[in-house]
């Protein structure tokens, strides 16, 4: 396995694996790995025949009050965790490599990202979009994974796939959970054993939303109300939001006939943690 540290070496590497006929599979990630990740290579490694694993904290997704020098970081156990899942290169290059400092172009996707985290993260997904667009431009890839975890994400790199006609297509990965339901995030780690057993409550208002829509509530308010009432039992919970949303448009809606996302926000402690669910009627 390859490790790569500078952005013109990954984009020669590239040429010459796309020269050489090969599909490349690009897994981006910010690192510190947990098994969510190692599933994403996995799904990489189906679709392709060279994987690429990139790993960078990306300075420009955090705003200045977040937490961007806390981000944890193990490069020695993310290298050996790639390895183990047969990745054939690790992409990880250093900030200065990848934004000159006098960079001055970035990718705004206008719509989608007006509500959920994009309006409690206004500059969010300008990084998001900008850093995916150039690691896209970098590692050259045919396909590229992405978590389902990170729901509002994954449905912006598709519009800006479709709409700045990137030739990549996107495979979505399943969220993949601890045993007792908590969606795994590198964030995880920040976690007080209290505040631990407390973050169970997103994944306890989803199960509520899901039980009331298999019962044949469509009203979203009816929803919220009821997943309002879940989190109400976990003190060291701060909802940041929680919508039901159109799952294409990501605009709010009131009653459910098309696919609804419910997605959420919730600060435990310091820690702000998110997950979803979509609601299909049968
Ligand atoms: O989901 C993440 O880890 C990041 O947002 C991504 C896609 C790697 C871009 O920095």
């Amino acid at each position: 396995m390859k490790i790569i540290r500078s952005p013109e070496e990954m984009q020669q590497e590239a040429l010459l694996l796309r020269g050489n006929g090969r599909t490349i599979g690009l897994v981006p990630t910010m690192g510190y790995l947990h098994e969510g990740h190692l599933s994403l290579i996995r799904l990489a490694r189906e679709r392709a025949n060279a994987v690429v694993v990139s790993i960078f904290v990306n300075p420009t997704q955090f705003a200045p009050n977040e937490d961007l020098t806390r981000y944890p970081r193990d490069f020695v156990r993310d290298e050996a965790l790639c390895q183990s899942q047969g990745a054939d290169m690790v992409f990880y290059p250093t900030a200065t490599d990848m934004y000159l400092p006098d960079h001055s172009v970035y990718v705004v996707e206008e719509s989608l990202t007006s509500g959920l985290c994009g309006a409690s993260r206004p500059t969010h997904f300008r990084g998001v979009a900008t850093v995916v667009a150039k690691l896209f431009n970098l590692a050259l890839p045919q396909v590229a994974v992405f978590g389902e975890k990170d729901a509002q994400q994954l449905r912006v790199i598709k519009r800006m796939v479709r709409d700045l006609n990137f030739p990549v297509s996107i495979v979505p990965g399943p969220i993949v959970r601890e045993p007792d339901g908590l969606a795994m995030s590198s964030r995880n780690v920040f976690l007080s054993t209290e505040e631990r057993a407390q973050a169970l409550c997103l994944r306890r208002a989803l199960d509520r939303a899901e039980e009331l829509f298999r019962q044949g509530e469509r009203k979203t308010a009816e929803l919220l109300r009821n997943m309002q009432e879940v989190m109400a039992q976990c003190p060291a919970a701060r909802i940041d939001y929680i919508e039901c949303v159109d799952d294409e448009s990501l605009k709010p809606v009131t009653e459910i006939g098309k696919p609804c996302l419910i997605a959420m926000a919730v600060f435990v402690g310091k820690t702000r943690l998110i997950d979803n669910t979509v609601l299909r009627a049968p």
